[in-house]
């Protein structure tokens, strides 16, 4: 702060104070003398035949006043109030946050300190554990992934066995934790349209379905030579890419004829955000791991847990 508003304040604020001294004591005495007759103690106003008195204040009101007088006095020297002096009693709305913090920590670590010992399947035990993940998914995850974890176009179903990225807890930890970027380049430029619709027609084949026989050959050279690399050999994906099955008829985007050859012609990028922040597994390790462990929990259908009733619509 200037040393003007400094001034400033410091002037206003006494000011003001010494001002309202002056009022309180000015008015305190009566001008009329006490040996006057109580009726004569009038100040001669007359309004509609009604005189007024003038008495001295109440004692209580005058004492309450005096009261709030001392009270301010104390507080301006106690509490930062005058300009930049910051007060004797050291407070700052700075350290107070820090002790509600400090509190508020001391509190989450008796009730989640128990949690940060306990393996993922220990928590999937854990009834408490479960509703946190759930509520932790419908709040952050549900946006995307759909309230039911099934999934939507270009968003994967998380109720599934298909894990572009793996279904391991290890895997949905650091999927969740660093987040995901699936990358597939596009294709159309590169090998023109006749082979985009010819390997269009080979990944139909290998993922059994109605496919141009007459195309096939084709589409199974162009794959080795451009696909195979990402999408593995036999077409079952990378999970270290993210690249997808292709051999499993679950579709990440759209599975018809024209829309996998448009994620071939185009190719696909999608962002799976870091939730590093959300999960406070830095800043917060009790409730950070245990968040962290029940929404990936809550996703691993390997081990149904207790609320499984709520994904079983898609399934
Ligand atoms: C902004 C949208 C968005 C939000 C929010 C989001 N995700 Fe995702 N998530 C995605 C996308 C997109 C992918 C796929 C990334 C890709 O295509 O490579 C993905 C992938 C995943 C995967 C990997 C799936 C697999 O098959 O390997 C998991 C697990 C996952 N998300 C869980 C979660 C959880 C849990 C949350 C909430 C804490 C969450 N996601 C929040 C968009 C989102
Ligand atoms: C550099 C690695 C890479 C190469 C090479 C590659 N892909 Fe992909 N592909 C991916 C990734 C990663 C995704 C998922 C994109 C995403 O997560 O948004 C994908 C997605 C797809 C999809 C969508 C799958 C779905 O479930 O909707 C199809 C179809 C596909 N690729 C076919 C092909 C074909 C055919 C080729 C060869 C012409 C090819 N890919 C080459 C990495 C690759």
């Amino acid at each position: 702060m200037s040393i003007f508003w400094n001034v400033w304040i410091i002037g206003l604020t006494l000011a003001c104070l010494a001002l309202v001294i002056w009022v309180l004591f000015a008015n305190r005495k009566v001008a009329i003398k006490d040996d006057e007759e109580p009726e004569n103690r009038t100040t001669g106003h007359v309004y509609d035949g009604i005189e007024e008195y003038d008495n001295p204040l109440p004692k209580w009101w005058f004492q309450l006043f005096v009261g709030t007088l001392v009270f301010s006095a104390i507080y301006l020297v106690w509490y930062p109030g005058l300009g930049s002096f910051p007060g004797i009693g050291g407070w700052t709305s700075e350290n107070q946050l820090q002790r509600e913090h400090e509190k508020a920590r001391v509190v989450q670590e008796e009730i989640f300190g128990a949690y940060t010992q306990m393996s993922i399947e220990e928590l999937a035990q854990d009834n408490n554990a479960m509703k946190m993940g759930v509520r932790l998914f419908a709040n952050n995850c549900a946006v995307c992934h759909g309230a039911d974890g099934g999934g939507n176009y270009g968003f994967p179903n998380l109720t599934d066995k298909d894990w572009l990225y793996g279904g391991t807890p290890e895997k949905i930890k650091e999927t969740l934790l660093h987040g995901r970027a699936g990358n597939m380049p596009p294709w159309g430029a590169i090998i023109g349209e006749a082979n985009v619709l010819a390997v269009t027609e080979y990944v139909l084949a290998m993922s059994g379905r109605e496919y141009d026989k007459a195309q096939l050959e084709q589409g199974g050279k162009v794959f080795k030579q451009n696909c195979a690399a990402c999408h593995g050999a036999d077409g079952t994906g990378n999970q270290l890419l993210g690249a997808p099955n292709l051999v499993d008829n679950i579709w990440l985007y759209d599975g018809t004829r024209e829309g996998i050859a448009q994620s071939v012609r185009n190719g696909r990028a999608n962002v799976m955000p870091a939730q590093k922040d959300m999960l406070q597994e830095e800043k917060n390790p009790p409730v950070g791991s245990l968040r962290l462990q029940s929404v990936a929990r809550s996703l691993n259908p390997e081990w149904p847990p207790f609320w499984w009733p709520l994904f079983q619509r898609v399934r």
